[in-house]
């Protein structure tokens, strides 16, 4: 059997596929199907300073190959989260990667702050990117001096990995991930959903109770593919894939792009087993291939076969 474990910006997994944050909650339902423990990691749902309800409904709507979302980072708020729900999912042998986000750079270093003491985490993911708040909003993510005034307030108050969450609603992203790497993030992991909306035409209004929202899914994997890509050769730190992952070879198209690590989310939506299928499946194509260790393939697709 191949290795499959992987080792980036001081996190470990025993497998690079991690369940992308807002989607698996805290762990604890997709637990009730099968063990987390199973996967590589888990990035839980965004936190807030205080608990939020989350935008109107309708939030969720279908879309062909996507999932369209206004959830509005609907949380149960950092106290909550610090002393019910990461107690529990960190019983659990799988790197977990605490997400925030806030309204200001002074937000984002308080929850920060709150979450460095927390034995056997893994990491921050620091979310600059969701299309359908003001706080934790891709406002953050679009622009590189913002992006970088958020990352050096975190970076200032944790010794944690700092992960930060790229919004892929940009001209260029490699400009925001050149700005969070001079800030001081360790990782990036990208991407976030891509602001996009339907109309309900009986109604003649906007679907969405946000009128818009972030597109996820399939629609969207090959746009995500590129802009790791593009990532890939712009920065020298690690980056966690996502974006439509629904197979073992989505995986491995991200990792190709210089991917270290990679995040299902509208997948395990679909199908809650998706992360062992897809875990399997990455087994079965490194035993075919003949590749002994799955960080081998880490940018085989970039020129010259590596990242720089
Ligand atoms: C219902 C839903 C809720 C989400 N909530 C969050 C969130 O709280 N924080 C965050 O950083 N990303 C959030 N995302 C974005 C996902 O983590 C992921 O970046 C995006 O869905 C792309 O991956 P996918 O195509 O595999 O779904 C959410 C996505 C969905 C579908």
């Amino acid at each position: 059997m191949a290795n499959l474990a992987v080792n980036f910006a001081g996190i470990s997994m025993k497998n690079p596929l991690f369940t992308a944050s807002g989607t698996c909650g805290f762990g604890r339902e997709l637990n009730d199907i099968f063990p987390i423990d199973k996967l590589g990691g888990i990035m839980v749902k965004g936190t807030t300073l205080q608990p939020r309800l989350g935008n109107d409904a309708p939030r969720i709507a279908e879309t062909p190959s996507g999932v369209l979302n206004c959830v509005g980072l609907q949380n149960p708020g950092i106290e909550n989260v610090l002393n019910e729900q990461l107690p529990w999912v960190l019983q659990h042998d799988l790197a977990v990667l605490a997400n925030i986000a806030g309204n200001s750079p002074e937000d984002y270093a308080e929850l920060a702050a709150k979450l460095d003491g927390v034995a056997g985490l893994a990491g921050l993911e620091v979310n600059i990117s969701c299309p359908n708040v003001k706080a934790g909003g891709m406002a953050h993510g679009a622009a590189p001096d913002t992006a970088a005034a958020v990352v050096r307030a975190v970076r200032e108050v944790t010794k944690l990995p700092v992960v930060v969450k790229l919004t892929p609603n940009v001209t260029d992203v490699t400009v925001i991930a050149r700005a969070v790497e001079e800030a001081g993030a360790d990782a990036i992991s990208m991407v976030n959903t891509f602001l996009a909306m339907e109309i309900d035409i009986r109604r003649r209004r906007p679907l969405l109770g946000n009128t818009t929202g972030g597109l996820s899914g399939p629609a969207i994997r090959p746009i995500a593919v590129r802009m790791v890509y593009q990532t890939a050769q712009a920065v020298s730190i690690p980056i966690i894939g996502m974006g439509g992952i629904s197979s073992g070879a989505d995986a491995l198209q991200f990792m190709m792009a210089g991917a270290n690590a990679v995040a299902i989310g509208a997948a395990t939506m679909v199908e809650p087993t998706a992360g062992l299928r897809i875990i399997d499946e990455l087994n079965s194509w490194l035993d075919k291939e003949g590749v002994g260790d799955i960080n081998e393939i880490v940018g085989a697709a970039l020129p010259g076969g590596k990242r720089a």
